[in-house]
């Protein structure tokens, strides 16, 4: 019997805004991340849910936050994320936004437009680096190419314990899916379990976030 700890989960696209009714995303459905806040709640852990927008229902018993931007995503973990034991980010966080937000419609004269874009803050970067988050910390990674390569760089670079890396080069898995197939790498070992439902692949993450938090006594 695990005992119950408090998982921060981020999942879901974040949408940038470019005008009030156009913005920029990606092909994330929240599958991933829904998938891990379920069986995190069906074990009886305190699950905070900060999720960009998706079509599916949210798990019961789940503290649920929603966002939309990356700047709200960033705001909503570091409010959030010092409650947490395990933090496990499988939200497909925008990598830019625009520059500037038009207050009204883009009107649609000229043949081509410029677009402006600026870096988004990194959020799991910043978790132990800025927010001081001491938890386990448990990063995902979407390549497309040299997956184990970029997983690693990915697991120093931003601090985390584990990564969570999924092709997303592949029609099969990653984005919009309802099977996946991943690494997971930390520092000490690489697991490659078979691919399977992202339900089923859940419960194996979750177990990697209990043995790593129970070292630090988190157990
Ligand atoms: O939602 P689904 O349709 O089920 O698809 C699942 C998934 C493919 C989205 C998921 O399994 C996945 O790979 N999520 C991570 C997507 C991503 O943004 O990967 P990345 O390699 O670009 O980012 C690395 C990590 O940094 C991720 O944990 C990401 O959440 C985080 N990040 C990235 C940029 C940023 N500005 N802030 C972040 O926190």
């Amino acid at each position: 019997m695990i005992p119950p700890m408090t998982i921060l989960i981020t999942a879901g696209p974040t949408c940038e805004a470019i005008d009030p009714v156009r913005f920029l995303t990606n092909k994330s459905s929240g599958k991933m991340g829904y998938a891990i806040a379920k069986s995190a709640a069906d074990q009886g852990h305190r699950v905070i849910l900060i999720s960009g927008p998706t079509n599916l229902n949210v798990p019961d018993l789940v503290d649920y936050i929603p966002v939309e931007s990356t700047q709200e995503m960033y705001d909503a973990v570091e409010h959030w994320i010092k409650k947490a034991d395990i933090a496990i980010f499988a939200a497909a966080v925008a990598d830019y936004q625009p520059a500037n937000i038009s207050e009204q419609k883009i009107k649609k004269d000229a043949e081509t437009i410029t677009l402006k874009l600026v870096k988004t803050p990194d959020i799991l970067g910043s978790a132990k680096q800025k927010f001081g988050y001491q938890g386990v910390l448990i990063g995902f990674a979407a390549e497309t190419e040299n997956l184990e390569m970029n997983a690693r760089e990915k697991l120093k670079r931003k601090g985390c314990d584990l990564i969570v890396a999924n092709d997303v080069s592949r029609k099969d898995i990653g984005f919009n899916t309802n099977q996946n197939e991943i690494l997971l790498i930390s520092a000490d070992y690489i697991e490659r379990p078979p691919k399977a439902s992202k339900q089923h692949l859940s419960h194996i993450i979750l177990e990697h976030a209990v043995n790593l938090a129970a070292p630090r006594g988190m157990d």
